[in-house]
């Protein structure tokens, strides 16, 4: 199978870059980054070494879930701009060599959209079946109840929302304004495939990230969730509807119909609540199986604590052993990884799986994060803001500053749950979970300069400039040697001149070292060693038995300033959060 997974693709040798329009840059000072403020920083993202940008959703949007409740596929909601921008950024991105993937958003829709406000009409519409609709279950007693236990993700209630209108629920695994999709019917699956999929890549799109792609098929017999929190009336769905019964047959149809159909594409799958699952999820990369590219998997994102607002302390061998088996797993099975530290929906890595707490180690440490990704196999993506060590919301934000639908119902919820006879609750521990994990941290605006907001925008942003912005900025980093954004496009081109980097074949070496994480990458006759200390001590690693490349090695980076590269021999010094990539030929 390595001869599989080590088989050339653009899709697996270019870095995609994200970004999260509203908060990327503004062009029109309205205080929302929009596609002409992202056309404006064109040269800034091929500078960076991005071949494709993946852009979070621009379609039309009540915006109550920032975009992903989608009202209308084919239009431009005015608060991005038009249709013709979006050609214009196309075109703008294809002259500099550079691809555009397009968020899709295929499990559910607005509650807005068209085919939903048909759907709630009567029972024998055309587009009722477009949806989840069904009647309510009656108690004993005679109250009316859902039709079974499902909870929504975003808050604590239930996944059906009664419609007084026709007197049946509809089903949303997400907020009640996202209402889920039916799969089950092959005339929206027809629909979204010519209509959604073939516009989008016929007017010069290159592909999608499919937003929670392995939520389309459920269990269609709804049946209740096992209870897994006692004392909890709502539970978790996600044995029934995270990679359901006829997940791989709508993947390979939609591939066979649409994706095979423009050979240049790059697609990748969002699949989470799939955890500890390898086996559960590498079907649908395997080339053999003709249904996607790539996936985003969950489990490295979760290892400091799921559901996502929890805050877990974990160990490094966590860490590594997650990464170690996706690298080793995929190479196995002739599979492809999507590797990322950072999205739209999760906290800063640099606070997270760095050190935040001094500037220097803030250096060091994305520095070292940027070694980490970039010597990976797998896909590279980075976040807007990641290239800069952009960091979380400061701990002194009050809940106000919070945007997320997510993050406000977290908090709300919790507030009613402690409000006891009048008295204010301590809602200390709330703040500290949203400080540490919400998605607000990442969607923080985009630190271009150190001038009134941070340079995204002349106008009041929709959400408050992280207070670093004067110090933390790609004006103060980008013509310094030293600046992270300075080693992130290093970086990029490390990993492009040495292809060990993307398909390297990945042995670790002492798992269980707490502090260090190493390993080699081999791929034809050049070997690649990598070793990062997470720990803010320095730390002697022996190699003992293993067998490390001998002689002066061709070439080496490290995030610390270092003399020209020497031999390792067997044993090494590595000082406080050193990390360091070498490579050697003939080896
Ligand atoms: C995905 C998106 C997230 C969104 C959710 C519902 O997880 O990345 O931002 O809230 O799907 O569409």
């Amino acid at each position: 199978m390595a001869e599989t997974f080590q088989r050339r693709a653009h899709y697996k040798e270019c870095c995609i870059y994200q970004i999260y329009p509203a908060s990327f840059c503004d062009g029109n000072g309205d205080g929302m980054g929009d596609i002409p403020g992202i056309i404006s920083k064109l040269d800034y993202l091929k500078d960076l070494g991005c071949d494709v940008i993946w852009l979070s959703p621009i379609y039309q949007s009540p915006f109550v879930d920032n975009g992903y409740d989608v009202s209308d596929y084919t239009a431009i909601d005015p608060r991005f701009g038009t249709l013709d921008d979006v050609d214009a950024l196309i075109a703008g991105l294809h002259e500099r060599g550079i691809k555009l993937v397009m968020d899709l958003i295929i499990n559910h829709t607005s509650n807005e959209h068209y085919w939903f406000k048909e759907s709630r009409k009567s029972k024998d519409n055309p587009y009722r079946d477009f949806y989840w609709w069904r009647p309510p279950k009656w108690s004993e007693s005679g109250e009316r109840l859902p039709p079974n236990n499902w909870r929504e993700e975003f808050s604590n209630g239930s996944a059906w929302q009664w419609d007084e209108h026709t007197g049946e629920y509809y089903l949303h695994l997400y907020a009640k304004e996202q209402p889920d999709l039916n799969w089950e019917n092959p005339k929206l699956r027809q629909v979204i495939y010519e209509d959604v999929m073939k516009w989008w890549l016929d007017r010069g799109v290159d592909g999608f990230r499919m937003d929670v792609i392995n939520l389309i098929s459920k269990n269609p017999e709804l049946p209740d969730a096992s209870i897994q929190d006692e004392g909890e009336t709502w539970q978790w769905s996600y044995e029934h509807t995270a990679n359901g019964p006829r997940i791989h047959e709508f993947l390979k149809e939609m591939n066979k119909e649409v994706l095979s159909l423009y050979p240049d594409i790059i697609t990748v799958g969002e699949t989470p609540f799939t955890h500890h699952d390898f086996d559960t999820l590498v079907p649908y990369v395997l080339p053999e199986n003709n249904e996607l590219q790539m996936i985003f998997q969950f489990e490295q994102t979760e290892v400091d604590g799921y559901p996502p607002l929890v805050v877990k302390k974990y160990t490094l061998p966590e860490f590594k052993q997650v990464t170690s088996r996706w690298q080793t797993g995929m190479q196995e099975r002739g599979g492809w990884n999507a590797n990322y530290l950072e999205n739209h929906d999760v906290a800063r890595s640099v606070s997270r799986f760095g050190d935040d707490s001094t500037p220097e180690n803030r250096v060091l440490t994305a520095k070292l994060l940027a070694l980490l990704q970039c010597t990976l196999s797998g896909t590279l993506y980075v976040y807007q803001g990641e290239e800069i060590a952009m960091a979380n919301i400061p701990p002194s934000w009050s809940i106000e500053e919070y945007k997320d639908v997510a993050s406000q119902a977290y908090y709300h919820e919790e507030y009613e749950i402690r409000k006891k006879d009048g008295q204010t609750p301590d809602m200390s521990d709330v703040m500290h979970a949203l400080q540490c994990k919400s998605r607000d941290c990442a969607r923080t605006p985009m630190q271009w300069s150190d001038s009134t907001q941070a340079g995204f925008s002349t106008g009041i942003p929709w959400m408050r400039v992280n207070d670093d912005y004067r110090e933390w900025n790609v004006e103060a980093q980008k013509d310094d040697p030293k600046s992270v954004l300075s080693f992130w496009k290093d970086m990029i081109k490390f990993r492009k001149r040495y292809l060990s980097s993307t398909y390297g074949l990945f042995e670790e070496i002492h798992p269980d070292h707490p502090h260090i994480y190493s390993y080699t990458k081999t791929y034809d006759r050049e070997t690649m060693l990598v070793i990062i200390n997470f720990a803010n001590e320095s730390v002697d690693f022996d190699f003992g038995n293993v067998k490390i490349p001998a002689g002066k090695p061709k070439d080496q980076i490290s995030n610390l300033e270092s003399g020209s590269a020497a031999s390792v021999d067997n044993k090494v010094s590595m000082r406080p959060y050193e990390a360091r990539a070498m490579v050697w030929d003939g080896q």
